[in-house]
């Protein structure tokens, strides 16, 4: 089975002209692409084969929220997927275990596919905390979707992202990730049944590296941010799921 390509964005590019020729270059079979807010739209008319992803969204359905934008306006514009509780907006922006349940279950009730984002600090790390820390993110993260959620969505994706190695050209080792992966893997074995759930590895993730992890079957997918802005090494990328 082919495992899932999500490219995270980020705040890039600067401009419509750029995500679309970024867009163009981008659209792959079980790939994602989730660029800013404003060019969400227009990215997806380019897209054939991939799909579309926002990299945020917020809980309420509409109302008097500043600034937010509702899993409802992101379905209306053919978005499938939405990433939450990055470690950028868990971190700095102050995003709470409690606002990312919140999320997820606007993006699940509404039939998006959420991609929770869990991982450990380098302190964390330092500290042998990462079980804990991940085994909180995902207890919290998940608990308004329950085990008998009527959720509509089909699918659930955790990606994890140790925060150390986000960004930071130091990947965690294909090793650690899949002894990681499968501690996540155990911790889910309680959630609804009917969801289907599959993990992701993130954090300093390129052409080069990519295929030491998705060797193993049990990674299934990545989530790249860096990587994901070079055509050619999307296009590299592309090759190996
Ligand atoms: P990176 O970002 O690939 O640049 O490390 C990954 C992410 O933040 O999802």
């Amino acid at each position: 089975m082919s495992k899932l390509l999500i490219l995270n964005w980020k705040m890039n590019p600067a401009t419509l002209e750029e995500a679309l020729f970024l867009a163009m270059e981008s659209d792959y079979k079980d790939v994602v692409v989730a660029p800013p807010f404003p060019f969400i739209e227009e990215v997806g008319k380019i897209l054939k084969k991939a799909e579309l992803g926002a990299q945020d969204l917020f809980w309420e359905d509409k109302g008097a929220f500043t600034g937010e934008v509702s899993a409802k306006e992101l379905k209306s514009i053919g978005v499938k997927y939405v990433i939450i509780g990055h470690s950028e907006r868990r971190h700095k922006l102050g995003e709470t275990d409690e606002m990312i349940a919140k999320k997820l279950k606007a993006a699940a009730d509404n039939g998006l596919i959420p991609v929770l984002c869990v991982g450990e600090t380098k302190a964390e790390k330092d500290a042998v905390k990462k079980e804990a820390v991940i085994k909180r993110q995902l207890e919290k993260g998940l608990s308004l979707i329950g085990q008998k959620s009527k959720v509509k969505s089909q699918m659930l994706l955790i990606a994890y992202e140790p925060v150390w190695a986000i960004g930071t050209g130091d990947p965690e080792t294909p090793e650690s990730a899949l002894k990681t992966i499968n501690y996540i893997k155990k911790l889910l074995k309680t959630t609804d049944k009917s969801l289907q759930i599959k993990v992701l590895y993130g954090g300093s993730v390129n052409s080069q590296n990519l295929g030491d992890y998705l060797k193993y079957k049990e990674v299934e997918g990545a989530l790249v941010g860096g990587a994901s802005l070079k055509k050619e090494e999307v296009q590299k990328m592309v090759k190996l799921i």
